[in-house]
């Protein structure tokens, strides 16, 4: 999506969107999990009357949708408020869950409090590795079980498939097992490399010839699923040479409010050098959308250097990603690396024609990561 930047002076474009990610708690431990290393503890997590007063303060700004995200956000046992508070607020809530912790009277119970939509996340079409890669056993029954009932609920189901070297084998058996399950769209995503999936980016990366399978695989899904089920492929940037548009521009169309209420333009950006970013326990959300040097550091593209600067595409892709950029190269300001025009591209062909054999995940689990060195 291409949005116009303000010109100087001018309000910025307003927000659609909220990523609510409303706890840092998981039953399960993926290994290519975007939260941050530094996992927020559930004693700083914002209370549903702070979680309604968000809500009520997005929608105000003009966000109509919101993701109920984590971690597992039905670890929190006040979930029915947040999602009727987003429902009188007037906003679309989409339950984002690994099904782990769904049952009946749960979702009667969210569905009464005005919950609109499920997507539900699979690491494996079969239940052995799913439960592998998930790190929990039976964490694919309970997926079954909570797929059928949100069907038998009636409200619309998505399944979120994140991709990496260890499913994308899988990817027909996967869009097959969406279907038996009724869902209406499967988001096949290839890993993002943020937080613990950074961490265990050479165990997660695929080979060329994996991808250019699972490809073909989706096409041919593509034409014969087309008008039933929608099928969605998140480009695998570190494969394609181009920048993802990431988050539609910064501060331009959404933004992610974390557990302990910090307000970032996109769920990495805490990662980055010097950010600061504003709390929506310390500002009102309409100033730090509007006035925050955070939101604003890297809005519109001034803050542009080359080849980005003079580049026909910089209003579509927005330079790629900033995370991704100070990831790869320390700077936040240089063209994504992804972008075959970076002059930094050659850090992903290196990373992408890997000399060793992958290494084990580090699984997500507070205090797995290995300490930083000081
Ligand atoms: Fe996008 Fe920058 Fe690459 Fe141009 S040089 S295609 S604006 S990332
Ligand atoms: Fe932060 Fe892309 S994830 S800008």
């Amino acid at each position: 999506m291409t949005v116009p930047h303000p010109a100087p002076g001018e309000a910025p474009p307003r927000p659609w969107a909220l990523l609510a990610e409303l706890t840092h708690a998981c039953p399960l431990h993926c290994p290519y999990c975007s939260n941050p290393l530094e996992l927020a503890r559930r004693s700083s997590e914002l209370t549903a009357a702070e979680w309604a007063d968000v809500l009520r303060q997005a929608a105000a700004l003009g966000v109509v949708h919101t993701h109920l995200s984590g971690g597992e956000p039905l670890l929190r046992a006040d979930l029915e408020q947040i999602v009727a508070a987003a429902e009188s607020a007037g906003v679309y809530t989409q339950l984002v869950t690994s099904g782990t912790g769904l049952d009946e009277a749960r979702l009667d119970a969210l569905r009464a409090a005005g919950l609109r939509s499920v997507q539900l996340s699979v690491q494996h079409a079969e239940a052995t590795a799913n439960d592998r890669i998930a790190g929990r056993v039976s964490s694919f029954a309970a997926k079954e079980r909570a797929a059928a009932l949100v069907r038998a609920a009636g409200l619309p189901l998505g399944l979120n498939v994140v991709l990496h070297r260890d499913n994308l084998d899988a990817i027909g058996a996967l869009v097959d097992l969406g279907v038996s399950w009724g869902v209406d769209r499967i988001e096949l995503a290839n890993t993002q490399f943020y937080g613990w999936g950074l961490l265990n980016r050479a165990a997660l990366l695929p080979t060329r010839e994996q991808l250019a399978r699972a490809r073909e695989t989706v096409e041919r899904c593509r034409e014969r699923l087309a008008g039933e089920v929608e099928l969605v492929w998140v480009v695998p940037d570190y494969f394609d040479g181009v920048a993802k548009p990431c988050m539609g521009g910064w501060g331009a169309v959404s933004l992610t409010v974390t557990p302990d209420g910090t307000a970032l333009p996109c769920p990495a950006a805490a990662s980055l050098p010097n950010l600061d970013p504003p709390n929506v326990r310390d500002r009102p959300l309409d100033w730090i959308w509007d006035h925050s040097p955070a939101f604003a550091r890297y809005r519109g593209t001034d803050w542009m250097t080359g080849p980005c600067s003079t580049c026909p595409r910089r209003e579509e892709d927005h330079g790629g990603c900033r995370c991704q950029s100070y990831a790869l190269t320390g700077d936040p300001t240089r063209t994504d690396p992804a972008c075959a025009l970076s002059p930094d591209h050659h850090i992903i062909h290196t990373l992408t024609t890997p000399t060793a054999p992958p290494p084990r995940y580090v699984p997500r689990r507070p205090g797995a990561a290995p300490r930083p060195v000081p």
